[in-house]
């Protein structure tokens, strides 16, 4: 649901020297045929940090032929256990196709109710725009998912990250407050993310 193309590709230049609304288009003489497809959802992700997940975006970034045209996709690797931790995107919706492994995915809408689902492969699931959201791999492997935006550019807000691992740090005030506890139980958990 980004705004509707104007042509039919525009290749972004990534270092173009205007950015109001996505990239400026590449002139198409110069555009090579390779840039038209990206393999950068091949490669298994190294899932070797404290989730035991990885996000591999192939957003506008990544893969600049998407530049106006309101979609793209992440490919999700879980190691046994792995969590994508609960986040949301501020500018997309999210469909995604379970590829592999067995995996929990769960959502809490904005009444607090929170859904979940055991997915196997080729089961999908659907996040609306916004909507906190995470996926755990329950199976005995490795898990995998791709999921699909319509944004080039859906962005991503970890809740866990956003809250505990900012620059510069939220108050102390803010934190114990939020969630009633000490400010010992809010260094406990940043200190995981530091
Ligand atoms: C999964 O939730 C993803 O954002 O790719
Ligand atoms: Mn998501």
């Amino acid at each position: 649901s980004d705004p509707d193309p104007l042509q039919d590709f525009c290749v972004a230049d990534l270092n173009g020297a205007i950015s109001v609304n996505g990239f400026p288009c590449k002139p198409m003489p110069e555009v090579k045929p390779s840039e038209f497809f990206y393999d950068g959802l091949t490669k298994e992700g190294n899932t070797s940090n404290p989730f035991g997940a990885t996000v591999t975006a192939a957003n506008v970034l990544a893969f600049p032929a998407l530049n106006t045209l309101g979609i793209s996709m992440n490919r999700v690797d879980f190691a046994p256990g792995g969590l994508n931790p609960p986040h949301s995107h501020p500018r997309a919706s999210e469909a995604g196709l379970v590829i592999m492994g067995e995996l929990l995915v769960g959502f809490v809408t904005t009444d607090n109710v929170f859904r979940s689902k055991v997915l196997k492969p080729g089961e999908m699931f659907v996040i609306p725009r916004g909507v906190v959201h995470f996926q755990l791999n329950v199976g005995k492997g490795k898990a995998m998912t791709v999921t699909s935006f319509n944004s080039q550019m859906p962005g991503a807000v970890i809740l866990p990250l956003n809250l505990f691992a900012s620059q510069p740090s939220l108050p102390y005030d803010v934190l114990t407050k939020a969630f009633q506890v000490d400010q010992k139980v809010i260094n406990e958990i940043k200190f995981k993310f530091a």
